[in-house]
């Protein structure tokens, strides 16, 4: 099993400078053709915020990366509930990341279903293939929340979406937890084929869910993993007791 590391930060705010830089020293270091996969949440907006803003904004390679995005809710384009609207607003456009370079979930398709099989497309034709060479991994970085009851991207506990195999991103007709619209995701083999996958967790709401995670239990949070590291950073409201600080 690939690398899986969980860390510890004091607080919130020690939580949101450790993951703006880690992925900014993740960016500052690759090449041409790079994709990240953005995340939405609240969590990781305070985390783009840092990101868009001096020094670490100096760090990021913006001529050589393309973002795409982890699950989108199916709201129209420009609906104030869409990740991408979110992550325009506090990463993308203050970074001046060209529009070409934004790779938004289409949310004008005629269902989520539509919409995941034109996104795939759009993946498979940015990766070059329609299957995945563990030697080449689609996404340079992939960054992920995790809801209150072990969620991650779209995928919610209990969904047949998560035993999927062959696709790389599909519909979710009815999300497990607010807002309650519809989703479009990414499946775990797409999240998978990543160099590194960054969780961000904070709050006390989430402890629970960590504690089954870290007892092995079978949530969507502990089945998305990188072929390459999985880093975990919480913050200690989220954190259970049997996760001690480690801030190497
Ligand atoms: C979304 C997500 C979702 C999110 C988690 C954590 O569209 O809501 O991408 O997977 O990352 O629910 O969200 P919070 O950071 O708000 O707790």
């Amino acid at each position: 099993m690939a690398d899986r590391h969980f860390v510890v930060l004091d607080d919130h705010d020690t939580l949101v400078a450790a993951a703006a830089e880690r992925i900014a020293s993740l960016l500052e270091r690759v090449d041409e053709h790079a994709a990240v996969c953005l995340t939405g949440g609240s969590t990781i907006v305070p985390v783009y915020r840092r990101l868009a803003a001096r020094p670490l904004r100096e760090k990021i390679p913006i001529g050589r990366i393309d973002w795409f995005f982890g699950d989108e809710r199916f709201v129209p384009a420009g609906h104030g509930l869409s990740n991408a609207v979110q992550a325009r607003e506090v990463l993308l456009d203050p970074l001046g990341v060209p529009p070409a370079r934004i790779h938004a979930m289409p949310t004008d398709a005629p269902d989520p279903d539509a919409a995941a099989r034109r996104y795939e497309g759009a993946l498979m034709a940015h990766y070059g293939a329609d299957r995945f060479d563990r030697a080449r991994p689609l996404f340079d970085l992939v960054l992920l929340g995790m809801g209150a009851d072990g969620h991650a991207a779209s995928l919610f506990p209990g969904a047949d979406g998560l035993d999927e195999r062959e696709r790389w991103v599909i519909g979710v007709d009815m999300a497990g937890q607010p807002p309650l619209v519809p989703r479009v995701t990414l499946t775990l083999p797409a999240l998978a084929s990543s160099r590194a996958m960054l969780f961000i967790v904070s709050g006390r709401d989430k402890r629970a869910a960590l504690s089954r995670i870290l007892a092995g239990d079978d949530l969507p949070a502990a089945r998305a993993r990188s072929a390459g590291e999985t880093l975990w950073l919480v913050d200690r409201a989220a954190a259970p007791d049997t996760l001690t600080k480690d801030l190497s």
